[in-house]
């Protein structure tokens, strides 16, 4: 039986359908950007020295309070060598800090929004109850701040932060907002790992942008970019193809792909084995010796290389995508020229071991089991056709709301808000919560990837344990503490997670993918833990 709709109601879809036939709203957002030419200059790789960001340990109060202080405005900054573009960060004019939290000790941290528009941050995999965790409910307007205070109790990781808006985190962490955030517990120092921040533990943030050939930041500027946007030029701590100046020692590289939908398969350009040492959410058992590293958006990987007989030589690490990015979906289509080929993303030129050389110990930490006692979920993972996601009108923004929130150097904010992606036949809504667990509990979760490409599964308040991918149990790069994990197609992940942090309906917390346009046109979802 069809559907009865009202005479207005049908009249307003008549008028939609012909709009969309026309001009359809992403090819109306797309209008708006300037159109290309992009920048099709490309500096010579390795041509300028890597940034790292500043470290912030925070002030220590006479209460045991360490303050920090962040402030999200827009700057401009180099990204390409000879292109300024207008840009957001975190105390700067693009990324953010590095926040250093010790395990255990009471952290506030003062975030304050100097953007034109309002926006949140996320601490992305600390267990941090819901009122604390930046998700979309807790958003902060234009020129205000909010104080957030909490405890990491977890191991130490390699965590970052980012802004959650509803409908428009793709935008606002291309824009440059983004950082890293560690959780240190001196374990990594007692096991004589690699930790002198900058100078043989050093962060690696990727990313890739497309930019305009006036320097400006393209947002949305083709209609498959839903799909995931991709740009061509790839940095690493906002600059393109930096270099490093390594000492001839094991380094400890914690990389973090911070890409809006990129997926990199790293690892060095003399196929060296390297050691991978912890996934997300922390150290694992033992380092595990790889040639190569696949890291999905939101992923963090630390790997130890050993750089002992390489003085005066040159080490690439790079990007070798080939077979591994394609094969990911069925439609070629989302892959492009980067994703089929190798390319470099930083340079090491090693020059004379510095400080205490750390070691690459036997064994790291123990990953204690857990057991499952509380509920078993579900979620399955699906794409609707780009045609038939043209048909969901009712909660588009209209271009005019939509004209209003324009990124730096007026970038285009995209289209954040169609329901595309959903979880369980479900597409992001402020208003639902589509799971509520009982907090104490641990629960395995299920998903499953019924799309034709790859989605990176992320939830908050917990980190959680790969039980199995299809069955099988996972790589031993995957055997620790997690709390982003790429589901392939056709893929079922089983995961475990313990849920002890507290999350009331007003500020619950998210599942989602971190395929960012993915997460604000539909797969996301809300969930709380509370007692019963
Ligand atoms: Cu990295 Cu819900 O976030
Ligand atoms: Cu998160
Ligand atoms: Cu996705």
């Amino acid at each position: 039986m069809p559907p009865i709709v009202s005479s207005s109601r049908r009249r307003f879809l008549q008028q939609a359908a012909v709009a969309l036939a026309a001009q359809t709203p992403v090819a109306r957002a797309f209008a708006r950007q300037p159109s290309p030419p992009y920048a099709l200059t490309r500096s010579a790789p390795f041509a300028r020295e890597l940034l790292i960001p500043p470290v912030m340990g925070g002030t220590l109060d006479a209460t045991g309070v360490r303050h920090y202080h962040l402030d999200m405005a827009a700057g401009a900054q180099h990204l390409v060598a000879d292109l300024l573009t207008p840009t957001w960060g975190y105390n700067g004019d693009y990324l953010g800090p590095t926040i250093r939290i010790p395990r255990g000790r009471p952290v506030h941290i003062r975030l304050r929004n100097g953007l034109h528009q309002s926006t949140t941050t996320h601490w992305h995999g600390a267990h941090v109850p819901g009122n604390m965790d930046g998700g979309p409910e807790l958003l902060i307007g234009a020129g205000h701040y909010y104080d957030y205070h909490y405890t990491l109790r977890q191991p130490a990781a390699t965590l970052w932060y980012h802004p959650h808006p509803d409908r428009r985190t793709g935008p606002h962490i291309y824009a440059g907002l983004a950082g890293m955030l560690w959780v240190d517990d001196g374990v990594d120092a007692s096991l004589r790992l690699p930790h002198t921040y900058g100078v043989d533990d050093i962060p690696l943030i990727i990313q890739d942008r497309r930019l305009l050939a006036d320097g400006r930041l393209a947002y949305m500027t083709h209609p498959h970019d839903v799909m995931g946007m991709k740009g061509n030029h790839i940095l690493v701590n906002g600059r393109e193809q930096p270099y490093w100046n390594a000492p001839a020692q094991w380094v400890r590289l914690r990389i973090l792909n911070a890409s809006n939908a990129r997926v990199y398969n790293i690892g060095c350009a003399d196929r060296r084995p390297f050691a991978v040492v912890a996934s997300d959410a922390g150290l694992l058992e033992h380092g595990v010796p790889v040639r190569q590293i696949l890291l999905a958006p939101a992923e963090r990987v630390e790997i130890l290389v050993d750089l002992r007989r390489d003085r005066g030589r040159s080490v690439v690490l790079q990007s070798d995508s080939r077979q591994v990015v394609p094969s990911l979906s069925a439609n070629p289509a989302d892959s492009d020229h980067l994703d089929r080929s190798v390319f470099p993303l930083l340079e090491l030129r090693v020059g004379a071991a510095r400080g205490t050389p750390g070691v690459l110990p036997a064994r790291l930490v123990t990953v204690p089991p857990l057991i499952a006692h509380g509920a078993t979920r579900h979620f399955v993972l699906r794409v609707k056709t780009m045609h038939r996601a043209l048909k969901s009108v009712r909660h588009m923004k209209s271009p005019r709301s939509r004209s209003r929130l324009l990124g730096p150097g007026g970038m285009n904010m995209g289209t954040g808000g169609m329901d595309m992606f959903s979880i369980n036949h479900e597409y992001m809504r402020m208003s639902v919560i589509n799971v509520a667990v009982t907090r104490g509990q641990t629960e395995v979760w299920y998903v499953t990837n019924d799309s034709p490409m790859a989605h990176p599964f992320h939830y908050h308040g917990t980190s959680f344990q790969v039980m199995a991918r299809n069955g099988k149990p996972p790589p031993d790069t995957e055997r620790g503490w997690k709390d982003t994990v790429l589901v392939r197609r056709g893929e079922t992940v089983k995961m475990i997670a313990p849920f002890h942090e507290p999350a009331g309906r007003e500020l619950p917390f998210m599942y989602h993918c971190h395929i960012l346009e993915h997460e604000d046109n539909g797969m996301m979802g809300q969930f709380t833990v509370t007692e019963v």
